[in-house]
């Protein structure tokens, strides 16, 4: 049988880079479109370092409509996985149009290229911000959803673009069957949809060689630490300590980032199954399904690697949830999959990726 071939936008990016090796690894081809407006190119040479083998790589703009039209022309994609987006809240809040259009319009522009080609089977990166302030704290799919920032604005305006498109698919399949002519010489392939609604990815390749690099300072609490551990910074602030929480300090559902890619293989596989046969646009959680807090993250992070991390107590971050993890019982039941790393490997493969690349992929 011939391999299949996916194409992966971002995948040059953090979990992109991560995504390119299992999925080499498993037995693909890949072919990955990015712009580096977030990555380096030295990304992509460290996937070949550790698989031996190399993704083609566009250098392009998802939102360059011949850039992907040429793309989808000179390869054959079976499916795509979509990373390619922005992802800072607290920048989203500030350009708020520049959100829109890379992560919604870019969106559209992929969609459009794919359905020209007659590629209809997307893997779409979603996160669990969707979900907005629920009254719960273990998020289940079937939650209503109200982000509450740009950045998950535009991830939840995309899931309903892609619930439209699967929707359409099935009022366009029967208007086919009743005047055939329309594609005569090809079939008319259904939409085959899964959002995958991440909760917080940490973690590195075991390897050491690839790993979140961010910009500037980081926002976020693992990136961070790992610079104070490292010295390139002084101190953490820890963002408030009075939350309704077991220690008061906030709590999230992190997951290694090998276990979430691996939840995009598990999701190639099921749009073959059953539950797609007929086209279908599902979501799941990815999550570990249970929460840690901010200081259960620095007592095991001191812990695993010996460092010490140099922290103060900070008033709260403004958008900051008290306490939120995952129902992953979905994505287990349909999917089979789950975590298989804990805390620990997450820290310990992280401080790896860290030490061994202080200045990232300078
Ligand atoms: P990342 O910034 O490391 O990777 C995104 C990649 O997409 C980068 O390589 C960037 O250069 C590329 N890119 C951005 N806009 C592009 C465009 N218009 N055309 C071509 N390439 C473009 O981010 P990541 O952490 O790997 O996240 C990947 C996806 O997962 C994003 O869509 C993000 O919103 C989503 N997500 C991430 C997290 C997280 O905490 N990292 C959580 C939930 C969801
Ligand atoms: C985790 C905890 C902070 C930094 C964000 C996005 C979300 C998703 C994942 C993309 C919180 C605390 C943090 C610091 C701290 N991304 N913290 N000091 O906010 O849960 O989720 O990334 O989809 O959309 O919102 O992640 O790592 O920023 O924060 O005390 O310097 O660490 O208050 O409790 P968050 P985070």
């Amino acid at each position: 049988m011939n391999k299949k071939t996916i194409l992966v936008t971002g995948g040059a990016g953090y979990i992109g880079s991560h995504a390119c090796v299992e999925l080499l690894q498993t037995g693909f081809n890949v072919v990955v479109v990015d712009n580096f407006s977030n990555s380096k190119p030295e990304s992509l040479r460290r996937v070949h370092a550790i698989t031996g083998l190399s993704p083609t790589l566009y250098q392009a703009d998802i939102r360059d409509k011949q850039a992907l039209s040429d793309l989808f022309a000179n390869e054959t994609i079976d499916a795509v996985i979509h990373f390619a987006g922005l992802k800072a809240v607290g920048e989203s809040c500030q350009q708020p149009l520049t959100y829109y259009n890379n992560n919604v319009y870019g969106t559209l522009v992929l969609l459009e290229a794919m359905e020209a080609a007659n590629v209809k089977q997307l893997i779409f990166s979603s996160s669990a911000t969707v979900y907005g302030e629920a009254t719960c704290q273990q998020y289940a799919e079937d939650l209503s959803l109200g982000a509450i920032n740009p950045y998950g604005r535009s991830k939840q305006m995309i899931e309903d673009i892609l619930r439209d498109v699967s929707a359409a698919d099935k009022i366009n399949h029967a208007s086919f069957m009743r005047t055939n002519d329309l594609l005569p010489h090809r079939q008319l392939r259904k939409w085959k949809i899964v959002l995958l609604r991440y909760f917080n990815p940490i973690g590195a390749h075991e390897s050491g060689m690839i790993g979140e690099d961010p910009n500037g300072i980081p926002n976020n609490l693992l990136p961070y630490i790992l610079q104070v551990a490292s010295g390139k910074l002084a101190q953490l602030s820890v963002w408030g300590d009075d939350y309704p929480t077991r220690d008061g300090t906030g709590i999230r559902d992190y997951i290694h980032v090998v276990d979430l890619v691996k939840g995009h293989i598990k999701a190639l596989a099921a749009l073959d199954g059953e539950q797609f046969a007929t086209g279908n646009c599902k979501a799941y959680n990815l999550g570990a399904g249970m929460g840690y807090s901010v200081l259960d993250i620095i007592n095991t992070f001191e812990k695993v690697t010996g460092r010490a991390i140099n922290y103060k107590i900070a008033p709260r971050r403004a958008g900051d949830l008290a306490e939120y993890f995952a129902n992953p019982a979905l994505a287990l039941a349909e999917l089979n999959w789950h975590t298989e790393k804990n805390l620990d490997d997450m820290l310990i493969d992280a401080w790896r990726w860290q030490s061994n690349n202080p200045e990232g992929y300078e």
